[in-house]
């Protein structure tokens, strides 16, 4: 038995998520520690809301709420969104915590000590009206490059051009809409990635067994242009974690924010001893976790994210742990996703296109969103929705082969039989070449859960439900039981054996047919099936059942065509 630690990108407050954020870190993270936990390791996963910076800001004036009220309620919608997807994190923590707020002022103190923190004076635009520094996308104006008139100080949404909000023509507060805007001079705390780039090299050099699409990312930025830079960790703004040194003020950085990428890995940490807290657990029951002086030297952690947050997982949070000189986990693999595309575009959250989390759950249960986005994760490179390949997916996989499969056995075995495992024949030639295909099956399984490959890991998990077809539908038992009711009671003994072997190695997947069948057979927990045979005779003859309900109803062509109108966007 190992120890794992799992972290899933943290999601940003700002509002309900739609299903990308779900596909590349939520999902595949959670089909980890599920999978690691059934095969008996000790796992320990967090994940937790992003709830600083700007956007924190923006999205709560629009919801005309205090932002910390804003974020309170936020969070609550985000936990209970992630529960109904099945989403298992030991805890949903808070990156406004108190943990993480001295946690984070601690490393700021240990970097500073170590000679890593330099102070900038940087020009920034400020706005008397409205008394305060505006970040670049508090800023708007004419774009000098196609002349949209809401153009924000970092970007024009019209036409994508990368913007300084000193370039905008005519520029105003976003806020107040006040124009009479001036250039002021503010100091700001910089963490010397760039001390630290020869160090992160050699230890990212270290890592042949990651996914070439993060160390290829983390190779970009430790060569492109003039190598890695330094980067700002503090902002002003109101709403953030006070710049202090540890307990200490920082003289001339009062009334400023560390920056909210600086404060959010930092986060895992934080909701670790969040949970231990909410556990009533003493501080070495979290720290065994993250501190390798304190018990964490075993612990193997694995990172989940998409691509965007790389840099950051890979450069600026391991350039924090290392740069504190103490003790802190490194990250042992960090998996990184593409993006999902929907319908031939982007998922947008400001024209309402694609599918929000809510909405998800609102139309099907999450099994067929878990099933679909992860046999589609886009591991390899980006992948897309559309309604048409979900609906082909579900009623293909679910539906027709798993559901139908449960459904046919154990209705079958009712009519005949009762809803008890039937006595009769042994199990024969078919039964152990099944056996022997799904042990060589179970193993692949397995090698590419272990290798973090969701992918492969669900085509071989549909490979295995196929075999149960093939081989149901090849014994026949339907037509078998007039003239021999041994062998067709058997056969059925078998398969629905095979059910409850499909309730344990899906339940990564789709822990909620996992559930469901478990509830039917009254089973309450059940062991990683090391041996294939022996998994398939612990039913025995007499053992009662319920007939499940449709586990997996067919998306019609309606329903299809009535999502793709709903959520086609403005
Ligand atoms: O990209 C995002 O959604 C960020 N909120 C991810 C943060 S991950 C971690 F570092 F906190
Ligand atoms: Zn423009």
């Amino acid at each position: 038995m190992s120890r794992y630690l799992i972290t899933s990108a943290l999601p940003y407050i700002n509002g309900i998520k739609h299903l990308g954020n779900l596909v590349g870190s939520q999902l595949p993270s959670d089909v980890t520690a599920r999978y690691l936990r059934a095969r008996g390791h000790e796992v320990m996963y967090i994940c937790a809301t992003d709830e600083h910076g700007t956007p924190a800001e923006i999205a709560a004036a629009k919801a005309g709420k205090p932002v910390a009220e804003y974020c309170a309620e936020m969070w609550a919608v985000q936990k209970d969104l992630a529960e109904g997807f099945g989403l298992s994190f030991d805890h949903f923590g808070r990156s406004s915590s108190e943990r993480n707020r001295r946690l984070t002022q601690h490393f700021a103190k240990q970097l500073a000590e170590a000679g890593l923190i330099r102070e900038v004076e940087e020009k920034m635009i400020y706005s008397p009206t409205d008394g305060r520094f505006l970040p670049d996308r508090y800023v708007e104006g004419t774009c000098p490059n196609c002349g949209y008139d809401s153009a924000r100080g970092d970007q024009c949404e019209n036409c994508t051009k990368q913007l300084d909000p000193t370039d905008l023509i005519e520029p105003r507060s976003a806020i107040s809409g006040a124009t009479d805007l001036e250039v002021r001079e503010t100091k700001h705390l910089f963490l010397r990635q760039s001390a630290m780039a020869k160090q992160l090299e050699a230890w990212i050099d270290t890592k042949a067994d990651w996914p070439i699409l993060t160390t290829s990312i983390a190779k970009k930025w430790l060569r492109d242009g003039d190598g890695l830079q330094d980067r700002g960790i503090t902002r002003d703004l109101d709403w953030g974690i006070p710049v202090q040194k540890g307990d200490a003020p920082w003289p001339g950085m009062e009334g400023k924010v560390f920056y909210v990428w600086f404060d959010a890995p930092i986060e895992y940490i934080g909701a670790t001893a969040e949970w231990a807290d909410a556990h009533e657990l003493d501080d070495a029951a979290w720290q065994r976790w993250w501190r390798t002086d304190l018990g964490a030297e075993d612990v193997t952690y694995l990172q989940f994210m998409g691509k965007d947050n790389v840099p950051f997982h890979t450069l600026s949070f391991p350039a924090t742990i290392l740069g504190s000189g103490e003790p802190w986990k490194l990250v042992d693999y960090i998996k990184s996703f593409n993006y999902l595309n929907y319908q031939g575009g982007q998922f947008s959250t400001s024209k309402g296109r694609g599918v929000f989390q809510d909405q998800a759950l609102a139309i099907l249960p999450a099994d067929y969103w878990r099933w679909w986005l992860m046999s589609n994760v886009p591991e390899t490179s980006d992948s897309e929705f559309t309604w048409e390949m979900f609906q082909a997916g579900v009623n293909k996989d679910l539906a027709d082969v798993l559901g139908n499969f449960v459904s046919r056995v154990t209705k079958f075995c009712r009519s005949k039989f009762g809803e008890a495992v039937p006595e009769g024949g042994a199990y024969g030639p078919a039964e152990e070449a099944l056996i022997a295909e799904l042990t060589t099956r179970v193993a692949a399984y397995q090698a590419h859960m272990d290798a973090y490959e969701l992918r492969k890991s669900a085509a071989e998990l549909r490979a295995i439900w196929v075999a149960g077809n093939e081989y149901l539908q090849a014994a026949a038992p339907w037509a078998a039981f007039k003239q021999d009711p041994d062998a067709a009671a058997a056969t059925v003994r078998f398969a629905l054996n095979l059910i409850t072997l499909y309730a344990v190695l899906s339940e990564p997947f789709i822990p909620d047919f996992s559930a469901r069948v478990r509830a039917a057979f009254g089973i309450d927990s059940q062991p990683w099936p090391e041996d294939i045979g022996a998994a398939l005779a612990i039913l025995e003859p007499g053992h009662a059942f319920t007939t499940p309900d449709v586990l997996f109803a067919k998306i019609t062509d309606e329903q299809r065509e009535g999502w793709e109108q709903q959520f086609a966007g403005a």
